[in-house]
């Protein structure tokens, strides 16, 4: 813990909001629920990089049906692309979803972009079935409608790092998920 102190808990400039005991105990009853679902599946779990790659890597461990795991990043939307909502792909899948139970792993939904466009960009790769499991969801800044079809927790409007989010690139590597205050 003593070094996690030097990347902002000393001055209070972030604060938990949930601890990684209990991250772990709601992952464990979401892998449950999504293990039921696919039950005799074999289903391709696609990782956004890089901010979902620490709830992947945990979920998976506690799922029982046997999953694939395959990695895409996509660019955060610059403020003239904002409105419209393009993203680009900037690593694509290694292989082809045509014919598979998909799951995306998001670590995040905040206005819905990046997910409305990865859901149709995916989608149209002929998968057998398209879901996506988000580990954060924060409705009230929703530019366009999405609802993740299964959620960590819901949360209020505030700048969260750790678990694998950032803030440019900084405190990925917490193992609470942090408010981070300015
Ligand atoms: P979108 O606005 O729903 O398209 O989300 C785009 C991306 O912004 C997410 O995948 C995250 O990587 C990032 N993001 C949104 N809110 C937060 C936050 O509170 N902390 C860290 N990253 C965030
Ligand atoms: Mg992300």
């Amino acid at each position: 813990m003593t070094e996690q102190f030097a990347l902002g808990k000393e001055n209070g400039k972030i604060e938990v909001m949930f601890t990684s005991k209990q991250i772990e105990s709601r992952i464990k009853e979401m892998a449950e629920v999504i293990s039921k679902d696919y039950r005799h599946k074999n289903p391709l779990l696609i990782a956004v990089l890089k901010g979902a790659v620490i709830f992947l890597s945990d979920l998976i461990r506690y799922m029982k049906e046997p999953v694939e795991i395959d990695f895409i990043a996509v660019s955060s939307y610059g403020a003239s692309t904002k409105s419209s909502g393009v993203v680009r792909i900037l690593k694509d899948l290694d292989q082809s979803v045509q014919g598979k139970d998909i799951i995306i792993v998001e670590d995040i939904v905040d206005t819905g972009l990046t997910m409305k466009y990865l859901v149709e960009n995916i989608g149209s790769r002929r998968p057998d079935s398209l879901k996506v499991v988000t580990l954060l969801d924060k409705p009230d800044r929703r530019k366009v409608e999405f609802k993740p079809d299964y959620c960590g927790f819901t949360i209020p409007d505030r700048f969260v790092v750790g678990y694998g989010l950032d803030f440019n690139e900084k405190y990925r590597q917490l193992s609470d998920l942090c408010i981070l205050n300015n």
